[in-house]
């Protein structure tokens, strides 16, 4: 299984099971046949709204002695209600509670967005703080002290543009070791990938099969899929595996970790042995020309009349 290597040594596993849309009902199955599988690394967070679901596949998977906490990645997420300093440490103790673990291996920034305590998606103007009112170096700051207290392993943001990064690092005593962002054949995201290389930034890949499933407002209907994309499938046909296995790879090749979501047994073991397919020369090259700059996740739900975000603020 390959890994990427943080800073100070650690290894993760690059690939890992996606739980964004993952209903509750669907996730335990989910996790539990994942892990049989022989998955090693689950992505998950509080918004996601199935953390107990999935905390109860973990702990019988340790009873039943099919791995042991050390043995997996577990990565969960701030929600942007938590980012003011005195609720960054309740918030990480929650998703603990809920996964029924004792530590993080990755706590991320789920977005640089703050809104206001308890509300989960924020719908006008006051349900939000400026980036002025809780300045995100401020929630940095309480993610490097529930580093620091074990509560975590690693920290780092998610949705995060160049700019944002940067930031954090001058401002920061601990460089940010993850950006988790959208990335897919039609967002490449090369700026990115070559900024974080030469800070020693890794990245995750979320959305990699291009979150088909994702809430329906969202969706436009002339959108291409990237799972029918015609040089994803021309490639999954020469050799022998399916487009899905194809974009993990993708990712896997550029040394990215990749989370894809499933929650259909036969498609997360054909998930799992994308892994295993190499990639050529000539095949990375078509498939990047096939970057469009297209986001599925907008972030276009931040943006209220009179509010503080656009999407100029966000992605720059
Ligand atoms: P399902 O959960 O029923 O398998 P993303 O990870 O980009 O968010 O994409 C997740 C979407 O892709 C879900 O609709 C998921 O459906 C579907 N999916 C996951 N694995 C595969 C696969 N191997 N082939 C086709 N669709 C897949």
């Amino acid at each position: 299984m390959k890994t990427l290597q943080f800073r100070n040594g650690d290894k993760m596993p690059a690939f890992g099971l996606g739980t964004w849309k993952s209903k509750p009902g669907e996730v335990y199955t989910a996790v539990k046949e994942a892990i049989k599988t022989g998955y090693r690394h689950i992505d998950c967070a509080p918004i996601y709204g199935n953390e107990k679901e999935v905390g109860k596949a973990l702990t019988e998977c340790f009873e039943e002695g099919i791995v042991k906490r050390e043995d997996l990645w577990i990565t969960s997420k701030l929600w942007n209600d938590s980012h003011a300093a005195e609720d960054v440490e309740p918030a990480l103790k929650k998703t603990l509670s809920d996964l029924q673990i004792d530590y993080l291996d990755l706590f991320l920034i789920h977005w640089p967005v703050a809104i206001k305590k308890g509300v989960s998606m924020a719908q006008k103007a006051s349900d939000f703080f400026s980036l002025k009112e809780i300045p995100l170096s401020v929630t940095w700051r309480a993610m490097e002290d529930v580093q620091e207290k074990g509560l975590t392993t690693h920290i780092g943001v998610s949705n995060f543009n160049i700019d944002k990064l940067k930031s954090l690092t001058v401002e920061g005593r601990v460089k940010p070791e993850m950006n988790q962002i959208e990335m897919h054949p039609y967002l490449q995201q090369e700026d990115m990938v070559d900024f974080c290389k030469r800070e020693g930034i890794l990245l995750t890949a979320y959305s990699p099969l291009g979150s088909k499933d994702r809430p329906s407002n969202l969706k436009s209907d002339d959108e291409p899929l990237l799972l029918e994309d015609p040089v994803i499938t021309k490639i999954a046909e020469a050799k022998g595996v399916s487009p899905a296995q194809v974009l993990i790879a993708w990712s896997l090749n550029r040394d990215i970790s990749v989370i894809p979501k499933s929650v259909n047994p036969e498609r997360i073991r054909q998930n799992y042995k994308a892994a295993d397919i190499k990639l050529s020369e000539q095949e990375m090259q078509e498939i990047a020309k096939l970057d469009r700059g297209l986001r599925f996740v907008t972030g276009n739900f931040w943006v209220v009349e009179e509010g503080p975000y656009t999407l100029e603020s966000l992605w720059g």
